[in-house]
């Protein structure tokens, strides 16, 4: 079974996407052959500065593989490293409809927060889709946000494989199944997120302990006193949610464990797991990134795999479109 996912590089990634994300690949590389694509040229659809895509590109590559991921074992490698990726995403462009990228929410919401709106914003699926199928991918672990652009990459497929032929396995989504939805420790109403929440409540996976205690300790709590995980009670549920990420109990456990406690204890308990879980994980980050010679033959060696998997997808897509050979 193959299985791909892939993963922007800018942004400073927290406690969400941890939750979310960088926990599930660690396990999922245990079930087949699985592709952690950090997609740079994503990343470049929106405003950026170029020396902050390089930094933040190796430090994802640590981050990935400080939070468990094997680059023996798994391909892990930078989208502009294999040129398939842009090559597909022209191709593909031709079998994806104008009206199909205008309904994606994403990028209404996105193009809203910007003031210069690419055009590599409003084509940014079908890359995306190109990276999916490119690989024969049977399994795309994502958030739900990316619901939509797993569903245009299962149209834009059918609709080249009925063209031209069959060329492309249909891919699936799969959603994290336990459902830990980590929210902004200040506006529990929002999940955390560096785009979108405040600064105070979005816990960084590199942020220090100090930072970690002052941030829970200011985290807004629910009137009563109970510590209970209920709709009206968002800042006390999200803490217990977080809890449940940092130690694996269940949220019935955690709430049995803080009957009759205060709200106080709870805060500082939670910032102490959640402390001791990053702990062992920015160690391993820094040693990692104190050396970024040996990140980038990294990269070299997973781009070298990438490009030898993708070939005969490519290949296949330039010859069924009537393409002359090009050897
Ligand atoms: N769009 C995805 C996100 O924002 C990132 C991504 C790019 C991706 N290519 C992918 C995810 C292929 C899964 C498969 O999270």
């Amino acid at each position: 079974m193959r299985i791909f996912s892939g993963i922007q590089p800018t942004g400073a990634k927290h406690l969400g996407n941890y939750a979310g994300g960088f926990r599930q690949y660690a396990t999922t590389q245990d079930q087949g052959e699985a592709f952690f694509c950090i997609v740079d040229l994503h990343s470049i659809s929106v405003e950026y500065d170029p020396a902050d895509l390089r930094e933040r590109t190796l430090d994802l590559l640590a981050i990935l593989i400080a939070t468990g991921l094997d680059p023996e074992r798994s391909t892990i490698f930078a989208q502009s490293h294999v040129t398939a990726h842009t090559e597909a995403n022209w191709l593909l462009a031709t079998v994806t409809s104008f009206g199909e990228l205008r309904r994606m929410t994403q990028f209404k919401d996105k193009a809203d927060a910007q003031q210069f709106v690419s055009a590599a914003l409003f084509t940014y699926p079908v890359l995306q889709a190109g990276d999916i199928l490119l690989y024969q991918t049977d399994i795309v672990p994502v958030g739900v946000d990316q619901r939509q652009h797993v569903e245009l990459t299962r149209n834009v497929a059918e609709r080249f494989n009925s063209r031209f032929g069959e060329t492309f396995t249909l891919p699936r989504a799969v959603y994290p199944e336990t459902g830990a939805k980590v929210m902004d420790l200040q506006e529990p109403e929002k999940k955390m997120s560096t785009t979108g929440g405040t600064e105070q409540g979005t816990v960084l996976m590199l942020d220090s302990p100090d930072v970690i205690r002052k941030k829970f300790k200011t985290a807004v709590t629910d009137s009563g006193r109970e510590i209970v995980h209920a709709s009206d009670k968002p800042g006390v549920s999200n803490l217990i949610e977080i809890m449940t990420v940092a130690t694996g109990d269940s949220i019935d456990e955690v709430q049995a464990r803080y009957a009759g406690e205060g709200y106080g204890t709870l805060k500082t308990d939670v910032a102490e797991a959640v402390v001791s879980l990053l702990q062992p994980f920015q160690d391993r980050f820094r040693e990692l990134r104190s050396d970024p010679g040996e990140l980038q033959r990294t990269l070299a060696r997973g781009a070298e795999k990438a490009r030898e998997a993708s070939a005969p997808t490519i290949a296949a897509m330039f010859d069924r479109m009537g393409f002359v050979g090009r050897r």
